[in-house]
């Protein structure tokens, strides 16, 4: 019997060779039945073979693979998970509508990591507003489910994660490969932040926001890209991963170096893998939003920075919450913090520009300016 890595693979391959006018169908995949339902347009195979599906019209329901799995095939995910119900239970497949609202990212799988809250969340919610099928990939899987069951629309999903721990990356990857048949777009958001002098910061707290920050992205690209380069070759589409860097990523911060460095170096890894993987059609770019104030890492009535910053007097004069947060968004040009929107608006755009790779786009409201 095949193994679940062996499966997700051959998911990848199929939903690729199933490309039809540059447009991907929803893949769902299951270790093997034996599916017996008339009602269902069945091909069988005795191996995979990509040549032969590639001539096949993509109206059929369901790749069934001798002694490896069935391959539900679909317009979008959801429609696929309701073929597999189908094959498996009988019955026909209830029409399911499509997750997206014809939007630009209609029938692309898109996963975030950190999407449980914060910035992540948000974005989530603007990219299946946009029409993504959206895995949310968080290590507080609870919430990641939570927060896949709000998004509008339907075939959003969630897996465990711990970013900072490769076999958890590798198996969300399998997970996502299994479920969705690839990746379109991978937002690498999570990202943790352990503020200090460069004199007293701990060395476990700089390799936590080490870890996390700089080796987690790393490790996400290495397996995603992995994927997207198989998927890529089959159907000679291109494929986006995003991440979400930092205004602290194109200037320094004071007294927060383990942050801004990691930061910074995301960066350059954006740079060279952009350069490595563009032969494999995946473009990578960082997008550097400014300050999210009212998100929980500024908001947060007990841990929040607004809260830390008065207590500790670092704004002269702050009497509140409020004046610590008036200190800061007056040193922004267009006088607001970040919101999630923002950035999502910056994420879909590196999506849709075909001809941009490498880049680290500010959102800023003006405050950093690239030179
Ligand atoms: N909040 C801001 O003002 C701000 C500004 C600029 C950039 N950013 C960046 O935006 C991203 C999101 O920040 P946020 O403030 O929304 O964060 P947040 O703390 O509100 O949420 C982070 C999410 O990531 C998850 N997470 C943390 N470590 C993880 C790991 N090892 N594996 C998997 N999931 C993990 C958490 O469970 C949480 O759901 C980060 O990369 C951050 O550096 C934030």
């Amino acid at each position: 019997m095949a193994t679940r890595e062996e499966i997700a693979a051959a998911a990848v391959k199929i939903r690729g060779a199933l490309v039809k006018n540059g447009v991907l169908p929803g893949v769902r995949a299951a270790e093997f039945f034996e599916v017996k339902n008339d009602n269902l347009v069945i091909c069988r195979f005795d191996s995979l073979d990509v040549d032969a599906l590639k001539k096949l019209e993509w109206r059929l329901d369901i790749v069934a693979i001798r002694d490896l799995g069935v391959f539900a095939i679909g317009a979008d995910n959801c429609d696929a998970a309701a073929k597999l119900k189908a094959a498996e239970n009988g019955g026909r497949a209830e029409k399911v509508p499509c997750a997206g609202n014809c939007g630009v990212l209609d029938g692309k799988v898109a996963v975030v990591t950190g999407g449980a809250q914060g910035f992540g969340f948000g974005i989530s919610e603007a990219l299946a507003a946009a029409g993504a099928e959206v895995v949310i990939a968080d290590m507080n899987f609870d919430g990641a489910k939570a927060a896949a069951a709000k998004l509008v629309g339907n075939g959003h999903g969630a897996v465990a994660v711990n970013i900072s721990d490769e076999e958890s990356v590798r198996k969300m990857t399998e997970e996502v490969a299994f479920n969705y048949g690839g990746i379109d777009l991978f937002v690498a958001n999570a990202g943790v932040l352990r503020a200090g002098s460069v004199k007293t910061l701990t060395k476990k707290d700089w390799d936590f926001v080490t870890n996390v920050n700089y080796s987690g992205y790393f490790l996400c690209v290495k397996h995603v890209a992995a994927l997207m380069a198989e998927q890529n070759a089959v159907s000679g589409l291109w494929s986006d991963i995003v991440q979400v860097n930092s205004k602290s990523g194109l200037v320094g911060s004071n007294r927060n170096g383990a942050y801004a460095g990691s930061k910074f170096g995301t960066i350059g890894l954006t740079q060279s893998f952009a350069l490595e993987l563009v032969g494999d059609h995946i473009k990578v770019n960082s997008v550097c939003p400014g300050n999210f104030f009212d998100g929980p890492l500024w908001s947060d009535p007990e841990r929040g920075l607004f809260v830390q910053y008065l207590n500790s007097g670092k704004v002269p004069g702050a009497k509140t919450v409020e004046d610590v947060k008036a200190f800061y968004e007056s040193k922004i040009p267009m006088g607001r913090g970040c919101f999630p929107a923002d950035v999502a608006k910056a994420i879909i755009y590196c999506v849709e520009q075909a001809y941009e790779t490498g880049q680290a786009i500010p959102v800023t409201g003006g405050q950093v300016m690239l030179n």
